[in-house]
């Protein structure tokens, strides 16, 4: 899959909802003042900037295998410790941090178990660990409408509704009972993003970035084009400005031990 992309093309992709879900997650995550945090696969760093903001860029560490993205972090949150490695293999020490957050990331783990269990090894006795996903099948509309354009020219199309493994909350509920968190809780997660017109919402999926990107980008010139018409059909033909409406799933649980 690809994510060694160039940052600011990720920002104008999927990096556009990140502010808004960032907060959501660090709010329903309980992250507090003081406290010292992990972003698993954390991309260019939409959530590790909110979380620096939030506690300072010296209590945050954030990981990802992709050097680029890695590169673009380090570059946007200064201060912060930011390694290049996989959530199956946490390149940090146990119960190193208070909370370990990780943001649509669980889906491009080779291992979500072993991914899963490693951010708990992370995290101390009593500390949390949450994630989310997007609800591809339904809620995450950017998604949804260039999935149904796409079906809508070629039935076999890989829709990330039927190919993500964690896309419900039930799902995302129970990878994390598996993992042995407590108190495990899940929810929505609601956010928006504003598109100047459908160009600035089609040409970032030409880059070819995630699984999405990807299957654009495959296609040649005339399919591309039979999809770009297919999305815009799904997107109810705007003319000008819009905003789209993107709904994840998150679940949250506490490491056991003390309660504190
Ligand atoms: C959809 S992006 C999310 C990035 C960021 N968390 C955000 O919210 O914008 C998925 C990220 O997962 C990373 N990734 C892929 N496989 C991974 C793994 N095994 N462990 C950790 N991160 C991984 C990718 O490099 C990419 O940065």
């Amino acid at each position: 899959m690809s994510f060694e992309a160039d940052a600011a093309v990720y920002d104008r992709f999927v990096g556009r909802y990140a502010p808004q879900l960032s907060a959501a997650l660090i709010e329903v995550a309980g992250v507090g003042v003081g406290e010292r945090v992990l972003d698993v696969g954390c991309g260019p760093g939409g959530l590790t900037r909110v979380l620096a903001e939030l506690v300072g860029a010296e209590r945050v560490a954030a990981v990802d295998p992709s050097t680029s993205f890695v590169e673009a972090c380090r570059a946007r949150v200064p201060g912060a410790d930011v390694r290049i490695g996989a959530a199956e293999a946490l390149p940090f020490d146990t119960a190193t941090f208070d909370v370990v957050l990780s943001q649509l990331v669980v889906n491009f783990m080779r291992d979500a178990d072993a991914g899963v269990a490693e951010m708990r090894r992370a995290a101390r006795e009593g500390g949390r660990v949450a994630s989310c996903v997007w609800d591809y099948a339904e809620g995450m509309t950017m998604l949804r409408a260039f999935w149904d354009g796409a079906i809508d020219i070629d039935p076999a199309a890989p829709d990330e509704g039927r190919t993500m493994r964690y896309c419900s909350e039930a799902g995302l509920g129970e990878l994390w009972r598996r993992a042995g968190l407590r108190d495990v809780e899940t929810g929505a997660l609601d956010v928006e993003a504003w598109y100047e017109d459908f160009d600035d919402y089609w040409v970032p999926f030409t880059a070819g970035v995630g699984p999405a990107g990807s299957y654009c980008a495959s296609l040649d010139g005339e399919r591309q084009e039979a999809l770009r018409l297919a999305v815009f059909r799904r997107l109810g033909e705007p003319q000008g400005s819009f905003t789209l409406p993107a709904r994840a799933w998150y679940a949250r649980g506490r490491v056991p031990g003390v309660t504190a």
